[in-house]
């Protein structure tokens, strides 16, 4: 520490957060670290209209950005829901009942619709009982650190960030940190012989947010059963578009779409599931399904349940709608999604081009034979009325960099006609990565 006062220091040697922010950032300071870790996204964001838009205006799913309407296929409201009128026309009414925000956290109180919609989940999971907190990000945050306690967390390579960040906050509370290789049970087996110190929570997406490709759950479960470790999953992107299998399901998809535990035919024994409505419920809200012990953990320790603002009632009112509608439609929804989709992939198989995707469900990442073609690629699918997601480094690989298009039951059959025919014509200008090099 110096021993000259403040105001005869050279300003030269006190390189504060607070100087870089207001000038430019200096050579090798903080800030000019940061930024040139995020050089990529940050040149996209930049020049491109598709990254950090401001949309003025939304009819079905098209878009209207920067005066231009666009179709949106980056939207994970997978089931449409967000523009069902029979959901938009219901919400009103809790409004009128309930307010627009219950404002306690859960802890003081919980407005009627949690303990339906909690009540719900129950039935349609499965699951011994759930607990419904505002985002995954907070479940995250706060279960995975009470679950791992002192002990070992074993993660995915391509765990969603934000199941990583929660992982971060439990090493910082004391438990070990150890990642393997994506889907790849022998490297777990190989970590969970190595590192014994309990409890012990492997960590992973269900369906992977990029991919699109759920994990060999049969496989993880077992491990996490004969190592007595608990499975811990993000399952964000398949609660609501695939579930249990059936005879007489109407796609692959599977029935009622609760979830890729259901889907895989796979129990709650040391599994423990999170997902989310904020995809294919078009809702701000989240769960965690488990054994009741654990929810009556979580209601004393868990931060978010403690000390969080809750949900606003609009969300509890879609979630709990969208879950009667799934009841009653969402299996045809489904079939719509999975045709889709479907459309899509056996396109990119005629193109010849590469996918991660290896389910048919609907996330479909699209990489490019050269990632430094990403801007130009981004350019034209924009100035062809394509609004998609970027896939950029470092969110994803390097060989990965593409673009990633995700259906939805709400995008039509002629947006989907429009979409193959700009793919036809961007696979000519800018070239994809050949599905088989
Ligand atoms: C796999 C996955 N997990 C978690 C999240 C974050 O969810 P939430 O918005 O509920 O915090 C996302 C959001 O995109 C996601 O894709």
């Amino acid at each position: 520490m110096s021993c000259l006062p403040a105001h005869s220091r050279p300003a030269t040697t006190v390189p504060t957060a607070a100087v870089d922010l207001v000038d430019r950032p200096a050579p090798g300071s903080w800030l000019a670290r940061w930024l040139d870790a995020c050089a990529d996204l940050q040149e996209l964001f930049a020049h491109h209209q598709l990254l950090d838009a401001v949309i003025q205006e939304v009819s079905g799913r098209r878009i209207r950005v920067d005066g231009r309407w666009l179709t949106d296929f980056a939207s994970c409201n997978y089931l449409g829901l967000d523009l069902d009128p029979e959901v938009i026309e219901a919400i009103p009414g809790y409004l009128q009942r309930w307010g627009t925000h219950p404002s306690w956290s859960r802890m003081l109180g919980s407005p009627a619709p949690y303990q339906q919609i909690e009540e719900h989940l129950v039935e349609l999971l499965g699951a011994e009982d759930t607990l419904l907190l505002p985002t995954l990000t907070h479940i995250h945050a706060a279960v995975i650190p009470i679950l791992a306690d002192q002990g070992t967390i074993f993660v995915d390579a391509r765990a969603h960030k934000t199941i990583y960040d929660g992982c971060v906050v439990a090493r910082a509370h004391g438990a070990s940190l150890h990642r393997f290789a994506h889907h790849d049970p022998e490297a777990l087996e190989r970590l969970l012989r190595r590192h014994t110190r309990s409890p012990r929570l492997v960590c992973m997406d269900g369906v992977n947010s990029m991919t699109g490709n759920p994990p060999d759950l049969p496989a993880f479960a077992a491990l996490a059963r004969d190592h007595d470790a608990l499975l811990y999953l993000d399952d964000a992107h398949g609660f609501g578009v695939i579930g249990q299998r059936a005879r007489d399901e109407p796609s692959p998809y599977g029935r009622r779409g609760n979830g890729v535990v259901r889907h895989l035919g796979e129990s709650y024994d040391h599994v423990i599931l999170t997902a989310g409505f904020s995809k294919a419920y078009s809702s701000l809200l989240a769960f965690i399904a488990g054994p009741t012990p654990l929810k009556r953990l979580l209601k004393v320790a868990a931060p978010p349940y403690l000390y969080s603002g809750p949900s606003p009632i609009a969300s509890l009112a879609s979630a709990l709608v969208g879950l009667q509608l799934n009841e009653a439609r969402g299996d045809e929804l489904r079939a719509v999604l999975h045709a889709r989709t479907r459309r899509v992939l056996d396109h990119l198989d005629k193109l010849g081009a590469a996918t991660l995707n290896t389910s048919g469900f609907p996330i479909i990442e699209v990489p490019l034979a050269d990632p430094q073609d990403l801007p130009r690629a981004g350019r034209f699918l924009l100035d062809h009325g394509i609004y998609a997601t970027l896939a950029f480094y470092p969110g994803v690989p390097r060989q990965e960099v593409g673009f990633r298009l995700q259906l939805t039951a709400a995008n039509t059959d002629t947006e989907v006609t429009d979409l193959l025919a700009v793919l036809d014509q961007l696979a000519d200008t800018v070239p994809l990565r050949p599905r088989h090099p």
